[in-house]
């Protein structure tokens, strides 16, 4: 394989390089998971394993029927009837946790706020009970459109109680984007907020889900929550404020008894078309998934702060700030706002400020303090600490060790957690209290996770470089993709029979450790963000001037990478190419309208023609490598095609 092959060579040297790097004996001695046994105990009969997890839920009624494998569907805890948000909530507020701390809360502009489980789960009863009111039964989708505070947690959990299908659209995508997925969903209502911080701005959410709901005729109510406190323009009979509704709601809604296959939530990803994909997650088995992985992973113990950085919008804060850490009652930090804002120390400061414990966040965050240097991590006081973990892309050995080091103080070990939108859960992790860590390496999968590496034939390779792949059914893993069957076989089904592909390439190493290198469809990874190539493409050619376009990435310092766009302009807009510059400047404007800003290509290129090969397929590798500059230099030749003609006839023989 071309893509592994380019890597080789630097991994092998980190592989003879990394060392081993293990937990403290009384980090293994305190953990959930210390004996290795139960790799093989999980191997040897995964259905027992699962099960005794489920068990571990509430259940109205138990399942009876642990698995169903039809290919590619499977169904878990068959029969089994389960409320998300009673696991979340009712089963803590019965117990001593009712007034333990499950979120501490602070916005960006320094508010604060601590909600108990109690309290949440008044919330959440309430807002349940206005969404009824609002006529939104079992089954119907909302829409969700929120800063990173408390009531986005709220809506979530409401929607789950009363067995609504709840769809969060990240709050940084555009407007455009926004109304996409309401249609796709079909939302009956969305629930927004008048804003929130990013940055020292503002962020009208409002205001941009207005343009939105000019083409969503699904949504019948609009529900504003006020985080600024900004006066609104409310349409008649169809906006309603947050504060009214719940002043109004009644304090108990009994909860919906739901089937464990059930749609608990949607979520869309990017993939390899212009079109988001729904996925499709379902309620026991995704519950039980990320309660045992949010239990194992983070060793989240009754003590812990848990700090997971991710904005509910991605599915790292669907598992790993809602569903896996509150069905385990743990006590989380919640932050609205950037990293460095007002200073580059606002992470350690909270850090510093609430104890955290635990703390999860993306190699781009941590490639971003790097570069801003120690002498912000140094002056705060990062002694509570105990483990910390990473996701959204491949870390860096680099940035692993800068981590260890500076953040861990050389005491935390480090879970590298891999896992995507569709498998719901963490899949390929080390588990603290039992895996020897390598920098850079995700390590093995989780227990009871058949993950492998195969070639091209799908079959498996023990040690090299390969596709990833599962071969067995999770419990937390994708149902399918909203209204689109046909898509979700052909997207991860196709290539092997009954295999499941990841669409990442990897590497297996002579211990058995996987290390991703990334992607190996059209997908790219920007900042930890998925986005497809597709995508970008198709909002550059909506633009009126623009006849064609190609994009591809190349490594950035800090995003991992980064957006470059070849752009062909239509004939009679070529006399505009005078002023590129500025032609350049509104493209990119153009797709962050279109998508939003973390899909703003990083630069444009204009081409007279988009090299193609024969069978008329864009040139990816020869557009990557003039990204990187590897061949021309100089890009304003691109203009010239006799250039472009020459570079191809070098690239179709290397082909
Ligand atoms: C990448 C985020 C290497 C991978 C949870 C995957 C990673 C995609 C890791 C999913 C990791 C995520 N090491 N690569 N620890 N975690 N990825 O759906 O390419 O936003 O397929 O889910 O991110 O991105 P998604």
């Amino acid at each position: 394989m071309a893509f592994v092959s380019q890597q080789e060579e630097s991994l092998s040297t980190l592989l003879k390089e990394s060392r081993a790097f293990q937990a403290s004996e009384e980090f293994k001695k305190n953990a959930w998971a210390n004996d290795p046994a139960i790799y093989e105990k999980a191997k040897r009969d995964p259905e027992a394993y699962w099960a005794d997890w489920a068990s571990q839920l509430d259940w109205f009624e138990k399942w009876n029927k642990v698995l169903e494998w039809n290919p590619p569907y499977a169904k878990w805890f068959v029969g089994g009837k389960i409320n998300a948000s009673v696991n979340c909530l009712d089963r803590h507020v019965r117990t001593e946790k009712k007034n333990k701390a499950a979120i501490l809360w602070e916005g960006e502009d320094g508010r604060e706020r601590v909600l108990t489980y109690g309290t949440l789960y008044r919330d959440v009863n309430k807002f349940a009970n206005a969404l009824k009111t609002l006529g939104v039964k079992r089954g119907d989708r909302v829409a969700i459109y929120m800063p990173m505070i408390p009531e986005l947690v709220t809506a979530v959990l409401a929607s789950a109680r009363i067995g609504a299908i709840h769809s969060v659209v990240f709050g940084g995508f555009s407007a455009e984007a926004l109304r996409d997925r309401i249609n796709d969903a079909e939302a009956k209502v969305l629930v927004t907020a008048d804003g929130g911080y990013r940055r020292g701005q503002i962020v009208p959410l409002k205001h941009d889900a207005d343009y939105a709901l000019m083409g969503t005729p699904s949504i019948e109510k609009v529900v504003v929550v006020s985080r600024l406190g900004i006066p609104q323009r409310m349409k008649t009979g169809r906006d309603l404020w947050y504060h009214e509704l719940m002043n109004e709601a009644a304090p108990f809604c009994e909860p919906e008894k739901m089937d464990s296959e059930d749609i608990l939530f949607t979520l869309y990803t990017s993939g390899t078309t212009g079109k988001p994909k729904g996925i499709i997650h379902t309620t026991g088995g995704y519950l039980t998934g990320t309660y045992a992985t949010a239990k194992w992973v983070f060793d989240l113990k009754e003590s812990d702060i848990f700090w997971c950085t991710a904005d509910i919008g991605w599915i790292t804060g669907h598992s790993y700030i809602i569903y896996g850490p509150m069905a385990n009652g743990a006590t989380q930090v919640m932050y609205e706002g950037a990293p460095d804002w007002p200073s580059k120390d606002r992470f350690w400061k909270i850090i510093e400020k609430y104890g955290v414990t635990v703390f999860y966040t993306a190699p781009t965050a941590i490639r971003a303090f790097m570069k801003w240097g120690t002498d912000f991590v140094e002056k705060a006081d990062l002694s509570s600490l105990r483990l910390l973990g990473s996701v959204g892309e491949p870390i860096n050995p680099e940035a692993w060790m800068w981590y260890y080091k500076h953040i861990g103080r050389e005491r935390c070990p480090i879970v590298d957690t891999w896992w995507q939108t569709e498998t719901g859960m963490i899949l390929i992790t080390p588990l603290a209290g039992i895996t020897t860590l390598k920098p850079g390496s995700a390590t093995k999968p989780f227990p009871g996770i058949e993950a492998d590496l195969v070639d091209e034939k799908g079959n498996s390779v023990a040690v090299g470089g390969g596709y990833v792949v599962l071969r067995k059914p999770w419990p937390a893993m994708l149902r399918g993709i909203y209204k689109d069957p046909e898509r979700y076989q052909q997207t991860y089904w196709n290539r092997w029979k009954d295999i499941y592909f990841t669409g990442d390439g990897g590497r297996r190493d002579e211990d058995g450790y996987f290390w991703f290198l990334g992607r190996v469809d059209d997908v790219i990874n920007v900042s930890g963000h998925r986005i497809g190539t597709a995508e970008v493409e198709s909002a550059l050619v909506d633009h009126p001037l623009v006849a064609e376009a190609a994009v591809v990435s190349r490594p950035h310092e800090i995003k991992g990478v980064a957006i470059v766009a070849f752009v062909t302009l239509k004939e009679g807009a070529r006399k505009a190419e005078q002023d590129t510059k500025k032609l350049a400047g509104e493209l990119k404007e153009h797709v962050q309208s279109k998508i939003g800003a973390i899909a703003r290509p990083e630069e444009i290129l204009f081409s007279r023609d988009l090299p193609k090969t024969r069978s008329g397929k864009i040139m990816r590798r020869l557009l990557r490598d003039i990204a990187t500059g590897k061949v021309l230099g100089d890009t304003t030749t691109l203009a010239d095609p006799a250039v472009v003609e020459q570079l191809k006839h070098q690239y179709e023989e290397e082909e």
